[in-house]
């Protein structure tokens, strides 16, 4: 690897919040629409780039978000934060655009098992309808950005071709105009060496449109494939508050790698993420509070790497004896 991985020298990185969408659909306990919309204001406060606030899905397929369109009117809107959500099909597009979304993030898998599993149709079956989303998104003004899931492995058929993968982001970059792709590691399949050949595939081949990775920490090399992916061009990541999060239509899923995890990490190495630490510790904090169990992440347990201890309190006395011993 080059030096860069080592020293982010001050290059921006931008975090993206996924916790409000894919964190909170994989919860069985419903959060309360004026907890999420809280949860919302912090994150934006807090620095992030952009939050994918919620998910316009089947209420009945994800109730944990059957609250998209109230939570999006009552979030309070930063400027310079984009506020994103998932839209599966024509219906979830036309709420979403109704409730002045920024940007609609379509979804498919790069899996053709995990498509059908996920989604209940083929990939090219999917591609039609997503076109038509695009087309309505255009003619409202609305940006589309295209989550692809399984980009690095399914965990019903193994690898997909890496061609196959960069076929589908042709498809989306190249004939519905999506200003940017995702490349999701679902289930936590990725490793580096995967994730820097597809980064720097992708990136020669469509510099100007917006590339994001979006990892898995089920198999803990989340925050590996982070580094890998940054030094090989990558400068935007999904991340979840706490590390919550999975696909509820993945076996074995996990959460994703963690928003506090991530930015504490960044910022030690030099990157800038916009993040104020201390805001988006505080966020986290309130979150087991929220969902009613604990989280995956770690620094709101252990601290940042600086918040010192304090010294045992005989630690005068050990010194002294140990100066005594002499030497
Ligand atoms: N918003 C609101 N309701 C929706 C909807 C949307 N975006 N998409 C579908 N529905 C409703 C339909 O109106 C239908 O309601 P009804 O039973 O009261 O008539 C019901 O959902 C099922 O619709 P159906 O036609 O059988 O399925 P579909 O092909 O339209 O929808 C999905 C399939 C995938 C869109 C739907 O199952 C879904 O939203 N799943 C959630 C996928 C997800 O979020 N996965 C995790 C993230 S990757
Ligand atoms: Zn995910």
């Amino acid at each position: 690897m080059s030096a860069t991985v080592w020293n982010g020298a001050g290059r921006r990185v931008y975090l993206q919040e996924v916790g409000t969408r894919d964190g909170l659909q994989a919860e069985s306990a419903f959060v309360p629409t004026a907890d999420k919309v809280a949860l919302v204001d912090a994150l934006s406060d807090a620095g992030l780039a952009k939050v994918e606030v919620t998910a316009f899905v089947s209420p009945a397929a994800i109730p944990a978000l059957r609250d998209a369109e109230q939570v999006l009117r009552e979030i309070r809107r930063v400027p310079g934060v984009t506020y994103t959500c998932l839209v599966p099909n024509v219906r979830g597009a036309e709420r979403a655009i109704e409730s002045r979304a920024d940007e609609l993030n379509l979804v498919m898998s790069a899996s053709e098992s995990h498509n059908l599993a996920n989604l209940r149709m083929t990939r090219d079956q999917s591609y039609a309808g997503l076109r038509a989303v695009a087309d309505l998104a255009r003619g409202a003004g609305v940006p589309v950005t295209i989550s692809l899931s399984c980009s690095f492995g399914c965990p019903m058929d193994g690898d997909v071709p890496e061609d196959e993968v960069l076929a589908w982001c042709a498809r989306y970059v190249e004939e519905t105009g999506a200003r940017g792709v995702t490349l999701c590691d679902t289930t936590g399949m990725a490793y580096p060496t995967q994730v820097a050949r597809l980064v720097q595939a992708f990136r020669a081949r469509w510099p100007g449109t917006e590339l994001t990775l979006h990892f898995h920490n089920t198999r803990g090399m989340g925050l590996a494939n982070v580094l890998a992916a940054l030094d090989a061009g990558a400068d935007r990541f999904d991340a979840s508050l706490g590390g919550i999060g999975g696909c509820p239509y993945a076996p074995g899923a996990s959460g994703n790698v963690c928003t506090e995890e991530v930015a504490h990490a960044l910022a030690l190495m030099g990157y800038d993420t916009g993040i104020a630490m201390d805001r988006l510790l505080a966020a986290a904090r309130r979150l087991p509070g929220l969902i009613g169990h604990e989280v995956p992440g770690q620094i709101t347990k252990a601290g940042q790497r600086l918040d010192l201890h304090p010294r045992p309190a005989d630690f005068e006395a050990i010194r002294a004896r140990a100066l005594a011993r002499g030497g």
